[in-house]
């Protein structure tokens, strides 16, 4: 049986929060070897920012000549996307949100290829902070404006790098995602 694929978007530059929450769900994801597991750092990929030419409204592709051919490639190959990001200053970091503005160029061909997509946002304020509804909701739109179904969105206060890997209960919550999300794929 061919395996699904789960394509891990890490939007934080550093070895830090996000990057202890991906090893916490590689963890659980090693109980599900029918899962495929793609991670892009957004860090490490080369996109020249959208200038909104709208060139890639019919050719299909950026005119420039940069990687988010390979990035939109992926999801379009991807069952499941995670978006895993640190809050930078109320909103997503801007690595992944230059991976995410490149979707413009496929979001006709997204829109008939459905994904179910989850999220998990990581920043140094308390979960009352109103940044993780406002990402929740950022993401929750992009979802719907392409036809994605939208499985889960998990926030984490932590701020040091290591501080996550101190939060016993939240690195088991993340571990039990790779449940949520095989149990999606597999719809
Ligand atoms: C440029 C920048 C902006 C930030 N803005 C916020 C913010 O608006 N709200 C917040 O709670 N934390 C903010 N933070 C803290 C990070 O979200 C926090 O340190 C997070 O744990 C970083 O994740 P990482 O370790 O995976 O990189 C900011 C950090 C940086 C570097």
């Amino acid at each position: 049986m061919e395996k699904k694929k789960l394509l891990i978007f890490n939007g934080s530059p550093r070895e830090g929060n996000t990057v202890e929450a991906l090893k916490a769900l590689r963890e659980g994801l090693k109980d599900h070897p029918e899962l495929e597991v793609r991670e892009i750092k957004a860090a490490d990929v080369n996109i020249i920012p959208c200038t909104g030419c709208d060139v890639c409204m019919s050719s299909g592709d950026c005119i420039y000549e940069d990687e988010s051919y390979d990035t939109n490639r992926a999801i379009l190959e991807a069952d499941f996307i995670l978006f895993a990001t640190p809050v930078y200053w109320w909103g997503i970091t801007s690595q992944l949100k230059l991976v995410i503005d490149k979707f413009y160029a496929c979001h006709e061909i997204f829109k008939k290829n459905p994904k179910k997509i989850g999220t998990i946002v990581i920043g140094e304020a308390g979960l009352y902070d109103p940044q993780y509804e406002i990402i929740e909701k950022q993401f929750w739109c992009i979802a719907d404006y392409l036809n994605w179904t939208k499985v889960f969105s998990k926030s984490y206060s932590a701020n040091k790098p290591t501080d996550l890997s101190e939060q016993a209960d939240s690195l088991e919550e993340i571990r039990r995602l790779a449940v949520v999300i095989a149990e999606a794929v597999a719809d």
